[in-house]
Formats: C-alpha cells, sequence, structure tokens
C-alpha cells in the first residue's frame, strides 16, 4: 500500500518555522501508518551519490524502550560528565543552564516515550547521508503533530546498544529521536538573526539585509 503523503500538507514554512525540540512527550501510541509516512519522507532526502546509507531501527515495544530509556539516561550524563559538568542530578542543574534541565528531564522519561527512532549508516557516507534524512523525518513528524528532538548517545553506552538491537558491528550509530504527541506545544525557537549568521561573496562580509 503507498504511503498517504496528502497527509503532509501542512505548508512547509510553517512546519519548518514551528519544529522546535519536543521532550515532554504523552504516552499514547502513534499509529503505524504515521511512524512508516515519517520514514516515508526520510528516505526521500539527499545523501551522496543516491548510495543510500541510512538504516532506521523503530522501537515502539514498552519493554525495549524501558530498557534503551536506562542506557540513553546513563550515555546523557556520561556527555556531562566528559564537559565536565559538576551535577550529577537533575536537581543540580542551575536553572540558567540553557536547555540541560530539560534535556536531563527527557533523560528520566524517554523511557516512557511510545516510539524511538534510531538512525544509523551502513557503508560509506556516514552522518552526512543520514542528517538531512533526519531532519525530513522530524519536520514530517510536525506535519503530523507528532513531537520529537534529536538527540545522541555516548560510546559507553555503544556495545550495549548493539547488542539489545542486533545492530551489525559495520553499523555506525548517529542520532536517537524520540517520537510521540507533545505535552507542550510546537511553536517559534530563538535562533540568531541571519544577519548575523550570513555573509556575503566573502568571510564577514554583511548581506543585504543588514549587518548582525
Ligand atoms: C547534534 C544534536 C545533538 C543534540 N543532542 C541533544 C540531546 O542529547 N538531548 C536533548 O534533549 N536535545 C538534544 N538536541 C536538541 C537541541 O538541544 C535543540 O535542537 C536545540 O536546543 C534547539 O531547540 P529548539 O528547536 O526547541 O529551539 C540535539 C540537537 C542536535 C542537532
Amino acid at each position: 500500500m503507498e504511503a498517504d503523503i496528502s497527509r503532509l500538507s501542512m505548508p512547509l514554512g510553517e512546519a519548518m518555522f514551528t519544529q522546535r525540540a519536543i521532550r515532554r512527550l504523552r504516552r499514547d501510541p502513534l499509529p503505524t501508518e504515521d511512524i512508516r509516512l515519517v520514514l516515508e519522507a526520510a528516505v526521500k532526502a539527499p545523501n551522496g551519490g543516491n548510495a543510500q546509507p541510512a538504516r532506521f531501527v523503530v522501537l515502539t515495544d514498552r519493554e525495549q524502550i524501558r530498557a534503551f530509556g536506562a542506557l540513553y539516561r546513563e550515555a546523557w550524563w556520561a556527555k556531562r560528565r566528559d564537559e565536565g559538568r559538576p551535577w550529577t542530578t537533575r536537581d543540580a542543574i542551575p536553572p540558567d543552564a540553557g536547555s540541560y534541565r530539560f534535556a536531563a528531564r527527557l533523560a528520566d522519561e524517554i523511557g516512557d516515550a511510545p516510539c524511538i527512532v534510531l538512525a544509523f549508516s551502513t557503508g560509506s557516507g556516514g552522518a552526512s547521508s543520514v542528517i538531512p534524512a533526519v531532519q525530513n523525518l522530524m519536520l514530517a513528524a510536525r506535519a503530523l503533530g507528532i513531537g520529537s528532538v534529536y538527540t545522541t548517545l555516548h560510546p559507553v553506552v555503544m556495545a550495549r546498544l548493539y547488542t539489545l538491537l542486533d545492530v551489525p558491528a559495520e553499523a555506525e550509530f548517529h542520532a536517537c529521536i524520540p517520537l510521540g504527541y507533545p505535552r507542550g506545544n510546537f511553536g517559534p525557537t530563538q535562533r540568531r538573526p541571519t544577519a548575523e549568521t550570513t555573509y556575503w561573496g566573502r568571510w564577514g562580509n554583511p548581506p543585504p539585509w543588514g549587518s548582525g
């Protein structure tokens, strides 16, 4: 059966401009046809030489997601150790520490997400041929009212992750994307003005619409 792409009719601009990191997810399961649709969007992304090295492992089983959630939490705190952060509990993270408090809550709650997509690559191409697919997946999820957030893991859990999911050693892990209906709202994001991030013709030269 063909995927029903007419369900992705949200204006592209609306999807891109309201797609924010959704870390608080409802537990309600996602329809399998919706999961399929976001993956159909993902595989349409550009990739090196059209070699299509991206592979996705989709988790929807409660017990499996709980087991993965424990690894995710361990990985999240291992990354903080690597960064030299002094915190070892969520409460110790200061309120002004950007999105860390929210990310720490996700690390506690990801085991309750209804769906997790793990993105890998096989053969050559690596991250550059997977990340565009992940962004397509997240935009398609937004169009369906499904929240998502791009996350990563840490080497300390990788061997156990590969064993848990039977991932072959030659596959390379790139991203972990929890999916679910949001407990908060989609909405605008805060980004630097393009006048600050864009140079015209050569590095440092402002674009015609102004200088940062
Ligand atoms: C490479 C990468 C790694 C990320 N890792 C994490 C992560 O480990 N945990 C998390 O909660 N969010 C993670 N994020 C999400 C970012 O924190 C989020 O995209 C950023 O803060 C912007 O959020 P906003 O779109 O809601 O403004 C990651 C995003 C990217 C692109």
